[in-house]
């Protein structure tokens, strides 16, 4: 696997540009600390597919889930919708069948900050994302498609 050294801004363009190729239900696992950058990624990643560079996107780290609708934030194209998971706060599975996750995961783009909460995905199209702390200003990212 091939990481890059990312500043903030480097690792706001790889989101950017992996936005752009998604046209199908697709899971997009960040691995990562806490702090490493996984919701900057998925920040950047919701505002490039939705094309909307102003979108408010907050963590869900409370919420554990926040769902983006593609009709409202981008209705002039066909935009699938953006569930963003953050798994962080979950201590078992059954909390995650709760959640109906695997029921969402064949007909939207889910985003997945820890995702080793899960024992197990089964999406037909993963994206896994691994984020790595350098210092203050770097981290390394790999995007594995
Ligand atoms: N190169 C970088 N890439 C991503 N975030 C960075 C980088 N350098 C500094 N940061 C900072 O690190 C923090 C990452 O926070 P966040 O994305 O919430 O982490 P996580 O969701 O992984 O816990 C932000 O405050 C961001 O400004
Ligand atoms: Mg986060």
């Amino acid at each position: 696997m091939q990481f890059t050294e990312c500043t903030i801004e480097l690792l706001e363009e790889k989101s950017y540009l992996l936005a752009r190729r998604i046209t199908q239900p697709t899971c997009i696992l960040l691995w990562g600390a806490v702090g490493a950058g996984k919701t900057v990624f998925a920040r950047a990643f919701i505002r490039s597919y939705y094309e909307n560079e102003a979108l408010e996107v907050v963590s869900p780290t409370f919420t554990i889930v926040q769902t983006y609708f593609g009709h409202e934030e981008c209705p002039s194209k066909e935009k699938l919708d953006i569930w963003h998971f953050d798994l962080y706060r979950i201590e078992n599975e059954r909390e995650v069948h709760e959640l109906d996750l695997r029921e969402v995961l064949d007909d939207n783009i889910c985003i997945i900050e820890w995702p080793d909460r899960l024992q197990e995905i089964s999406a037909q199209r993963v994206v896994n994302v691994y984020l790595n702390v350098i210092d203050e200003k770097y981290r390394d990212l790999a995007i594995q498609l």
